[in-house]
């Protein structure tokens, strides 16, 4: 059975009480439950990390990427949280490492401020779901599913 990773980025571990009006109110725990269900449904065990540290972001894509090419790991996905907007490193990390990669946002992030429209994650990554609030997690885990299937 391959590996589900998802990575959460800075402040994603104040979920529920975070401007719940922007991110809703559920928290970290409760869309890790989520995702361990969808991920059983599609038949991926589940690895589920949240960190506020841009290097152990790129420590675990690096570790993601070795994963992958070992057959172990069927992708990542990743919401990077306000590193979309700023991380060079991040971008370099997926490109660097291959790994393949859905890049995840809570919120629809171009319905936000204008800083918020620009994501270094998106030139490497498979693909993009935003707008669709924690749901997207579950979403994003069975385009991961439709993409080992060669969908
Ligand atoms: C976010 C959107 C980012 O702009 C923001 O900095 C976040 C969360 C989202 O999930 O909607 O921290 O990635």
């Amino acid at each position: 059975m391959k590996t589900a990773l998802i990575l959460n980025g800075p402040n994603l571990n104040l979920l529920g009480t975070r401007e719940p009006a922007v991110y809703g109110s559920h928290t970290l725990p409760d869309v890790e439950a989520m995702c361990a269900q969808a991920c059983a449904t599609h038949g991926f065990a589940l690895d589920f990390r949240q960190s506020n540290h841009e290097g152990v972001l790129v420590d675990w894509l690096h570790e993601a990427g070795r994963a992958q090419a070992a057959g172990s790991l069927a992708g990542v996905i990743l919401n990077a949280g306000a590193y979309t907007h700023t991380s060079v490193a991040l971008h370099d990390a997926i490109k660097g490492t291959g790994v393949t990669l859905i890049e995840l946002h809570i919120s629809n992030v171009f319905a936000r401020e204008a800083f918020r429209h620009h994501s270094y994650i998106s030139p490497a990554a498979k693909g993009v779901m935003c707008g669709f609030g924690v749901n997207g997690y579950p979403l994003a885990i069975a385009a991961l599913a439709s993409l080992q299937a060669g969908a």
